[in-house]
């Protein structure tokens, strides 16, 4: 930060009494009208040093009440102008896939493998929530996951560390743009610091098993990416590793984050995860918790006010310095400057004009979706008969997700009315699947039936892990029945999670996986059933066979018998009774064109180590020509699987992805420049090396891709 930041940071802190340093690190809840009097007169005594703008310990499952800008403005006046030292409050709320408009589910927005349209996303949502006072979003959510039962899969990048990479960068960029101190951004926090989503079983909030060899090379490197991107706040996360719960762990929280990654911001907590440390078994009352907490480096606490309670009394009784009260203010303040909230503290609500960002919205949505089949039913013909039947042909809420709280499903278009805005001949027969009769007229005269599956957004979010990973049986007898009426049929799936696609896809003459898509995700399906877009969404989670395949996940290390076991080139039988390979593999997508790949050529075929550390690279590159007739995207992606290492490496590592427009009948060069950070992994001790050796290197439509060439590290 700018010596001229340090040296206001300082000058307030040498002006600060203990109890008010230690407000600083506090961070209640808006109040309700029992509370009131009692907080603003905490305020008012500088007891507070940030709000979060919710109420409740699952903020993203219950309605959350409209934002009342006069009233965080009155509440800021108190901090500015009545508190001793006159700081003021950092407002925070949980803006995670968009504000008002709605962008799809972020697991949704990695299928996009387009970063800079997710950034695009970010921006208007920064726009919309910093409108309305919020300086502060928990957001990115970084958690990689192999297991889709967890409720939480939806908000992080999927089973994938480059793509969790890459949709760090996007998020933080978004959100807080060039220049953090403009009023119009937002501060991103990247969480939930580490190792939640391997919980075990997908349980929430439980253990997980992570050695550092794993946890160098998958989960931590989205936190670096945002870390680099300028996040300067950090969340530490629920969930204990072999042991050792986050939220008390110097090991992750400065030894790792603040040591190895470079942190320099401050870490809150999760919500009362400072208080829940009793029950984890690790501290017997709250003063324990406070210090062991804030002398682990965790810096401010969430809504159970154990640092407020109890910090003082540890101060006294020398648990706690007050050199490590003095380091944790210091890094909040800090970032209250870098974020401009001294210049301007109060909100002033404009009226934003939303019609733009409901226009990205639906590019977003549809961008994000994946096209799994097509027997050549899709696009649709505005001329044929649509028989439009599901249980979410009217469904608004669930299209909008898990973690909006500023969302409004009354203002979100459903799928029958998108739909029949674009046509005239669709036919809304039953949202019932079991009272479905197939002697209606308007399905006897139907070309096609639309089916709208899926999964309601309340099997998924937080605390809401489910034990299958499916649709309804009712639905599966609804994909039954419209076979047995000889039509073709289309699945439109909303859902929030990797569905396992048995019993599914075999039925339908085509599938789309919508997701929870936003705003605007009735919109974007009508878009591309009707072809005005053609799909370009790839997965950025395997969808497996069956649930009981799980975990299933593409960058696994090779066994030793079978070589590649369920999903490399060469499967073999993990199970005697099915075989695991994925139904449809990462990065898999199709369209409404085909892509035709050259053979991979890269520049040099070896390189030596000294080179490529000193900044050379190697280019990798394909011509991909679009042989059908319509013009469509191709994420051409890079994997690389490094053969011989000191370390088992996994059978593909992504390491590039490009996301291109080839019209039809016309080709594309693609070309990746391969450098020494790609090339190498960490070892258990966060030591980043490159080895000697082959690496092969594929590029292709999906991580299956066999179409490789060779580079050697010499
Ligand atoms: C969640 C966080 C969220 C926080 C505040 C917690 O329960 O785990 O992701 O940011 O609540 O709502």
């Amino acid at each position: 930060m700018s010596d001229s930041i340090n040296k206001k940071v300082e000058k307030l802190i040498a002006g600060m009494s203990l109890r008010e340093k230690i407000g600083q690190l506090n961070q209640p809840e808006t109040p309700t009208a029992d509370n009131l009097e009692e907080f603003k007169a905490a305020v008012a005594k500088g007891e507070i040093g940030s709000i979060l703008m919710s109420v409740g310990a699952t903020a993203g499952n219950d309605a959350q009440g409209e934002i009342s800008v006069d009233f965080y403005n009155e509440i800021q006046r108190l901090a500015v102008e009545k508190s001793p030292s006159g700081i003021p409050i950092l407002f925070g709320r949980d803006v995670i896939h968009g504000h008002r408009t709605v962008f799809p589910i972020p697991l949704a927005m990695a299928a996009s493998f387009d970063p800079e349209l997710v950034s695009q996303s970010y921006r208007d949502t920064a726009v919309e929530a910093a409108n309305d006072g919020i300086h502060w979003t928990f957001t990115p959510m970084l958690d990689l996951c192999h297991d889709p039962r967890w409720g939480r899969i939806i908000e992080g990048p999927g089973e994938d560390p480059y793509v969790g990479v890459c949709m760090a960068k996007a998020i933080v960029k978004g959100l807080q743009n060039a220049d953090l101190s403009d009023e119009e951004t937002l501060l991103a926090c990247a969480k939930h610091y580490i190792g939640y989503g391997a919980s075990e079983g997908g349980r929430d909030y439980h253990r997980a098993e992570i050695s550092d060899y794993t946890l160098y090379n998958y989960y931590l490197p989205a936190f670096k990416a945002a870390v680099d991107a300028g996040a300067l706040t950090v969340m530490s996360s629920f969930n204990d590793i072999s042991g050792q719960p986050i939220t008390s762990s110097k090991k992750y929280l400065t030894d790792i984050l603040r040591d190895k990654l470079g942190f320099k911001g401050f870490v809150v907590s999760d919500y009362d995860a400072v208080c829940q440390l009793i029950k984890q078994g690790v501290a017997e009352n709250n003063e324990q918790c406070a210090a062991a907490a804030v002398n682990a480096g965790l810096d401010m606490d969430m809504h159970d006010k154990c640092y407020i309670d109890n910090l003082e009394k540890a101060v006294k009784s020398g648990a706690v310095s007050e050199d490590v009260i003095d380091e944790a203010v210091r890094r909040i303040l800090t970032v209250k400057f870098a974020a401009g909230l001294f210049d301007h503290p109060y909100a002033e609500k404009k009226n934003i004009d939303r019609g733009e960002h409901l226009v990205h919205a639906r590019q977003m949505a549809a961008e994000s979706m994946v096209l799994l089949k097509n027997n050549g039913v899709l696009p649709l013909d505005k001329a044929q008969k649509i028989a439009l039947i599901g249980p979410f042909v009217h469904e608004r809420r669930s299209l909008l997700g898990s973690w909006t709280i500023d969302g409004k499903a009354e203002e979100t278009p459903n799928l029958a009315e998108r739909m029949k805005e674009a046509s005239g001949n669709v036919y809304v027969i039953n949202t019932n699947p079991l009272a479905w009769d197939s002697t209606n007229k308007n399905i006897a005269a139907a070309d096609v039936v639309v089916l709208a599956l899926g999964e309601s957004w309340t099997a998924t979010g937080e605390s809401r892990a489910v034990s299958d990973i499916t649709i309804s049986a009712d639905q599966k007898a609804l994909i039954r029945k419209a076979k047995t009426y000889g039509k073709k049929t289309v699945g439109v799936i909303f859902c929030g999670r990797p569905i396992a696609m048995e019993d599914i896809a075999e039925d339908l003459d085509a599938v789309l996986y919508a997701w929870h898509s936003g705003s605007e995700a009735a919109g974007a399906v009508t878009d591309i059933l009707f072809g005005a877009v053609a799909p370009s969404g790839r997965l950025p989670v395997t969808l497996p066979r069956k649930a009981t395949h799980i975990p299933l996940y593409y960058n696994v290390t090779p066994s030793g018998r079978p070589v590649d076991c369920y999903y490399g080139e060469n499967p073999g039988n993990c199970y005697v009774d099915s075989m695991p390979t994925p139904y449809y593999p990462f990065g898999y997508g199709i369209t409404y064109t085909e892509f035709e790949y050259s053979a991979p050529v890269s520049d040099k075929s070896r390189i030596s180590l000294s080179d490529l550390k000193g900044g050379d690279t190697v280019q990798v590159g394909v011509t991909v020509k679009n042989t059908g007739d319509v013009d469509a995207k191709e994420t051409v992606q890079l994997y690389i699987r490094d053969e011989v290492a000191s370390m088992m490496r996994p059978i593909r590592e992504l390491k590039g992805f490009k996301k291109v427009l080839i019209p039809k009948g016309k080709s594309a060069k693609v070309t990746f420049d391969l450098t020494y950070a790609d090339l190498g992994f960490y070892d258990a001790g966060g030591d980043y090396r490159v080895e000697k050796g082959k690496i092969g290197v594929f590029i292709g439509k999906n991580c299956l891709t066999q179409n490789r060439t060779e580079i050697e590290i010499i």
